[in-house]
């Protein structure tokens, strides 16, 4: 094992059993560590065998270390040292959550990992050596080409390979936009509230001013940030609220876009996942020069994955891929090459086909706990997603009612958690009903509702 060590002062012995001591001390060399032999150690410092043995006698019989016939010399067990305090207060403990109807999860059970050990072996197994080097900041070709065809069919996106640059999901897409957008004369985006505060945060970090459009049921209000260069919308399923944003302002959308110069950011999260109808197609293929597309898998597949993509306009393409060579270089191409044959081989649509079925079941029984056990409760945003917004009764509280299904073990969100401006639309709450595991949903949605009932 290599052990690094400086040595100071002339006296070799004393000088290295203070930097051993040190290291033992300070916790950079944790209990039970194993030492290199005194012979090997000696070698790597250029001093003698003995000066080494004897410095390890030293601190064995300090307690710093132990030696063991066989098990060679290690630090001891009673040499931790003790924990820093926190640096930040922890929140406050909950009660244990067992249920989560957050939104934004899938349901990570249901990861399809048999595909996706197969299409990793696969892509691996083809994949040349120097795949493994650095490469294209915008990506493996294998998956830009991939998704060129996949983002075309299946979400109706005008995307040729030499547009997309992939990345680590909509968040640092999002932040690569950031980058650049000042450098092209945005100054104020228009968002959409209720939204996420993260995206909303990103934006203001990089000094971009937020204009705020406000939602109803055909989505965002549009004209309501006329000043605005961009906007940043998600047309497909509106988060949190769950409206698409009807045909006349897609239409609108484009057309603002293409008359004024303006960029839109459109955000598919989870636009695969739309239950009465064919999904909507991208907003993007009306103004593809306009519009970056942004997809991401951790819908689809999982969060912790970290894949997503952008198709952009030609003319970001050059700054959004410095942007992205300046952040990281590259995302992982053996997670890269996976997702373009998984994709490829076809297990990426059986598999968001599959999870829609189940969604869909789920969305349906949640229709029905509700309105079999809190008929007074108001159920919208269901059209499409892995999310719906359950509108409480007048005069309930939503903190209380969070806090009443958090005793029960399930965690849930009130709609307040994403109002920009403050909470001005009554009493609700955001019910991500993909996560728990299928065998835990029923317990959950029992829970749930007897949480809402409670009175
Ligand atoms: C509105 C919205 N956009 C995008 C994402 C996905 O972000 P990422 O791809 O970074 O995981 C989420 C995840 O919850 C989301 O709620």
């Amino acid at each position: 094992m290599d052990l690094h060590l400086e040595l100071h002062g002339n006296r070799v012995r004393a000088g290295l059993e203070t930097a051993l001591r040190d290291a033992v001390q300070t916790g950079r060399l944790a209990p039970g560590t194993r030492l290199p032999s005194s012979r090997a150690l000696a070698a790597d410092l250029g001093i003698a065998r003995n000066s080494v043995a004897e410095a390890y006698g030293q601190l064995v019989a300090e307690g710093w270390l132990t030696a063991e016939q066989g098990s060679g010399t290690r630090v001891a067990a009673a040499a931790a040292p003790a924990p820093a305090p926190a640096a930040t207060q922890s929140p406050p403990a909950v009660g244990r959550v067992r249920y989560n109807l957050r939104p934004g999860s899938p349901d990570l059970s249901a990861f399809p990992r048999s595909w996706w050990l197969s299409a990793a072996r696969k892509a691996l197994s083809a994949a040349p050596s120097q795949a493994l080097g650095y490469g294209d900041p915008r990506g493996r070709p294998e998956l830009r080409t991939v998704l060129s065809g996949y983002l075309a069919r299946a979400r109706g996106v005008r995307a040729s390979p030499d547009r997309i640059v992939v990345c680590t999901g909509f968040t640092q897409g999002l932040a690569l936009l950031c980058q650049v957008l000042p450098g092209t004369g945005v100054t104020r985006i228009a968002v959409e509230d209720y939204g996420q505060p993260g995206p909303f945060r990103t934006l203001a970090a990089a000094g971009l001013a937020p204009a705020m459009l406000s939602v109803d049921d055909r989505g965002a209000v549009l004209d309501q940030a006329p000043d605005a260069e961009a906007m940043l919308l998600t047309p497909a399923h509106q988060f949190p609220l769950g409206a698409v944003l009807s045909p006349q302002r897609r239409a609108d959308a484009a057309r603002w876009a293409a008359g004024t110069g303006g960029l839109i950011i459109e955000d598919d999260y989870d636009g695969e996942f739309r239950y009465d109808r064919q999904p909507v197609g991208a907003l993007q293929a009306l103004a593809p020069d306009h519009v970056v597309y942004v997809g991401t898998v951790s819908k689809t597949l999982a969060p912790g994955l970290r894949l997503g993509w952008l198709v952009l306009p030609a003319r970001l393409v050059g700054a959004v891929t410095d942007a992205k060579a300046m952040a990281d270089g590259q995302t992982s191409s053996l997670e890269q090459l996976t997702l373009a044959e998984f994709i490829a081989s076809g297990a990426y649509d059986r598999h968001v086909r599959r999870e829609r079925l189940d969604y869909r079941r789920r969305r349906d029984r949640l229709i029905d706990a509700l309105a079999g056990h809190v008929p007074d409760v108001r159920l919208t945003g269901i059209a499409a997603g892995l999310h719906a917004v359950a509108e409480l009764p007048a005069g309930r509280s939503e903190r209380q009612v969070v806090a009443r299904a958090a005793a029960r073990g399930v965690a849930i969100e009130g709609l307040g958690e994403y109002a920009l401006r403050g909470h001005t639309r009554g009493p609700a709450l955001v019910i991500g009903y993909a996560s728990p595991p299928g065998h835990a949903y029923t317990a959950a949605l029992a829970r749930l509702t007897a949480a809402i009932q409670d009175q």
